[in-house]
């Protein structure tokens, strides 16, 4: 006979309860968030990313993929992966077949860093695009950007479509458009750097236009019961901040709606540059009463924190970044409450196949 104490023990937390997502049934909230690795030489994936994302793939657990450049023009830093050439496609083909070995679903982030990039990423040593000229006050990492004409953008949203189109190709069971961390989308999103005067600039509905044609072109190709995006109104990274995050938001919330997104994936305003935490009277509650397909929340959480925010019903799914790269077992170790291992920040981007990658230990290994 089971006992009080066992019957509570055996009692899951609600950040360990399943949902379904869509089409997708989960068997529980504990997302892997995007997280940059920057071990894919040469804008390639390795045989080494299989190890990583099946470590950290549990069945009907969620997984999202570290940013994925649309097109040579998207890249910022040494070896992020792309999903723009067949040869690219190939190489994520064995991840994922791993990751859904163990009966995860993998998403694809696809990105463009816009002009968070400098000429010596960009093809023939040009300068880097945005909505803007105005560059970033580093100019010695950052090249100053050139401003996208108003007859070039649909171009780029034309690059989101393929790579969208390319990860289902490479057996990903859908992408997340990354709208966040001052990168292209982003860029456009918010005041603090579009400067531009004609369709895609000045208002709200003006500046969200670039994202919003991503997001129709995306799910028009691959359908949106297979499409998120993720966004971070209140972040500043990468000097871009809007004069009214809250406004944006729920703007992009109620927007995302008429597409019929499968989820929406923000970031909690207490990150302003995301990975250090402050204070914040701000709240995405606003924005997860608005949207009606399903809401992650990430940054910041830890199991109890995560749970409750489940419980309260102030999201569906939590992403977890910094724990979830130092616990390949994540939602394994909060199902049991177990200790975790702490980050290394030294080694988040070393360029190592190994070391800070797949070497951080499961519970079963230390205990
Ligand atoms: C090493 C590292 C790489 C990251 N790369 C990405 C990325 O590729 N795409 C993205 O949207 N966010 C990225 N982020 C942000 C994380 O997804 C997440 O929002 C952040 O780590 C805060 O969540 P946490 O408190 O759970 O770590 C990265 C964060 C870290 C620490």
């Amino acid at each position: 006979m089971e006992t009080k104490n066992e019957g509570q023990q055996n009692q899951k937390i609600p950040l360990l309860t399943p949902y379904k997502m869509g089409n997708f049934q989960l068997s529980h909230r504990v997302v892997l968030a995007p997280l940059t690795r920057q071990r894919s030489y040469n804008n390639i994936p390795q045989t080494h990313a299989i190890l990583y994302y099946s470590q950290r793939a549990s069945k009907g657990g969620f997984l999202l993929s570290e940013a994925t450049g649309v097109s040579d023009t998207a890249q910022g830093y040494p070896h992020t992966p792309g999903i723009w050439t067949n040869e690219q496609v190939e190489a994520w083909k064995p991840i994922v077949d791993a990751v859904h070995a163990k009966g995860a679903v993998f998403f694809c982030q696809i990105w463009h860093v816009g002009r968070v990039s400098n000429k010596g990423f960009q093809p023939n040593g040009q300068d880097p695009i945005s909505c803007t000229d105005k560059g970033l006050t580093n100019n010695v990492e950052f090249s100053p950007p050139r401003r996208l004409r108003t007859d070039e953008i649909l171009q780029i949203v034309n690059d989101f479509k393929l790579a969208a189109r390319n990860a289902i190709e490479a057996g990903f069971d859908g992408v997340e458009i990354h709208g966040a961390h001052g990168y292209l989308i982003d860029q456009f999103l918010k005041d603090q750097a579009n400067d531009r005067t004609d369709q895609y600039g000045g208002s709200l509905e003006n500046r969200s236009r670039f994202a919003l044609s991503i997001a129709e072109a995306v799910s028009n190709e691959i359908g949106a019961h297979r499409v998120g995006f993720r966004l971070s109104p209140f972040s500043k990274y990468m000097e871009c901040g809007d004069s009214n995050p809250n406004a944006l938001g729920l703007y992009m919330a109620e927007a995302l709606n008429k597409h019929e997104l499968l989820y929406c994936h923000m970031v909690e305003p207490m990150m302003k540059i995301v990975t250090e935490k402050v204070e914040s009277i701000d709240s995405l509650v606003p924005m997860r009463n608005a949207f009606r397909g399903t809401f992650i929340a990430s940054s910041g959480y830890d199991r109890e924190e995560g749970s409750k925010a489940v419980g309260e019903n102030r999201t569906d799914l939590i992403a977890y970044g910094r724990h979830f790269l130092a616990n390949p077992d994540l939602p394994k170790r909060f199902e049991i409450n177990a200790p975790l291992n702490k980050y290394n920040r030294d080694t988040f981007y070393l360029d190592d196949p190994v070391v800070g990658y797949t070497d951080y230990p499961f519970h079963e290994d230390v205990a």
